[in-house]
């Protein structure tokens, strides 16, 4: 009976650290076995900023995760994010090898390569290379060139890269926490595999995912990942609104936004009322409208998506958006969203929930648990090209007792 085979998430956010274990199942399917959450104070507008107070957080989800699966976590995929990611299509071409011009293995790692020969700053590493396309002699849109003849091979990708510092204190703290890592994914690439259908990504489609301290953007069209972009403002500006818009500690703005928050005021009832606690002792709290508390923050949910919208325009991708925008974070879940975006956007928008595991799924459903779902989901497809940990990197022992059992 072989060893039960485990994928972890650790998404480590602005506002949580949340760490998913999933069972890889004999049926082939991921079964959530284990969660742990822990609150982030350690990390500043997606980027790691005090190492100690990250480190603290990531055991704290680790070990909930771990308490609850019964099992241990020693490899994990880490999502990385932040101001400081910077991505940009890019093409390779090189000359079909072998006598028979037929396009091998070798030829689709080398034509991969070749797509890296862009100068990129000495303080910058590459975190992902994804192809979008081969071309095989001018013919493009091939997904998969293998085995095709040709005599030029070409490749579109989309590279990612990331400031190496800002990179490298995020392996810190997952490595201080003793924590292998499988590899650091774009949370944007991580969130797609939870909330976007198949369609979705090759009709074309905008993923909005508004945290605490960022708001990650992607598109995707024919299947392939095209921009990415992070905007330094989520969740906690709505919050700081209402704290100054209703004279109300942080604590309590953030606790008033969670129950009453709603960003579209037509949606709220003229009758509808909130209680808001005053700032300084022994005062009583106030009553006060809901549509009020709609007029604070319905601006910087506009903000947020003119921001966004500009961007896509600049760059060109307006046209590519046929199946509209989704939206997901734990932003997402404000009263009102859709309806401001659809407005914005002129187009369909929908909210993305996390699905496709199994397990206690229902427990991380909501959109603040879409990038940790969505590294498992990431993590997972990975194991199934690549093969899973235990059959890849076997230890002297596993490897002599092998050798034992075949002699
Ligand atoms: N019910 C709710 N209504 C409104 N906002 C909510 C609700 N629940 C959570 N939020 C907000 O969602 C934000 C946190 O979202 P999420 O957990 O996705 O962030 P994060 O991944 O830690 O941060 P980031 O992605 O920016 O690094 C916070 O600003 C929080 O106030
Ligand atoms: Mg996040």
């Amino acid at each position: 009976m072989p060893k039960n085979s485990y994928v972890v998430g650790l998404d480590i956010g602005t506002k949580k650290v949340a760490a998913i274990i999933g069972e890889i199942t004999e049926e082939k399917k991921v079964e959530i076995i284990g969660i742990g959450t822990a609150e982030s104070r350690g990390l500043r507008k997606g980027i790691v900023v005090n190492l100690d107070s990250t480190v603290d957080a990531v055991k704290k989800a680790q070990e909930e995760a771990e308490l609850m699966a019964g099992v241990e976590i020693d490899a994990a995929f880490i999502g990385i994010s932040g101001a400081h990611i910077k991505s940009f299509n890019s093409r390779g071409v090189i000359a079909v090898s072998g006598k028979n011009k037929e396009i091998s293995r070798e030829d689709i790692k080398r034509v991969i390569e070749q797509s890296k020969a862009v100068s990129i700053p000495p303080d910058r590493e590459i975190i992902h290379i994804i192809p979008q396309e081969f071309v095989v002699d001018d013919q493009d849109g091939i997904k998969d060139p293998l085995g095709m003849s040709g005599i030029k091979l070409e490749v579109n990708v989309h590279i990612v890269t990331g400031a190496i510092t800002s990179v490298q204190n995020l392996r810190t703290c997952v490595a201080r926490a003793g924590i292998e890592i499988e590899q650091v994914v774009l949370n944007q690439i991580a969130t797609s595999s939870s909330i976007l259908t198949h369609d979705e990504m090759e009709l074309g489609v905008g993923l909005i995912d508004i945290g605490g301290g960022t708001t990650e953007v992607a598109i995707f069209e024919r299947g392939s990942l095209w921009y990415t972009s992070v905007i330094p403002i989520g969740g906690d500006n709505f919050t700081n609104d209402i704290a100054v818009g209703l004279r109300t500690p942080i604590p309590d703005a953030e606790k008033i936004k969670k129950k009453y928050g709603c960003v579209s005021h037509p949606l709220v009832d003229e009758q509808e009322t909130i209680e808001v606690p005053t700032v300084g002792r022994g005062k009583k709290p106030r009553v006060l409208s809901r549509q009020l508390l709609a007029d604070i923050i319905h601006p910087r949910a506009e903000e947020i998506f003119r921001l966004v919208d500009n961007d896509i325009k600049r760059m060109g991708y307006e046209k590519s958006l046929n199946s509209g925008i989704v939206i997901t974070g734990g932003t997402a879940l404000l009263e009102g969203l859709e309806e401001v975006a659809e407005e914005i956007f002129d187009l369909p928008v929908r909210r993305g929930d996390p699905s496709g595991a199994g397990g206690l799924v229902d427990r991380v459903g909501t959109p603040d648990f879409a990038t940790t779902v969505g590294l498992i989901q990431y993590g997972y497809n990975l194991y199934k090209e690549t093969g899973l940990p235990r059959d890849r990197k076997k230890g002297f022992w596993s490897k002599f007792k092998d050798w034992l059992k075949e002699a």
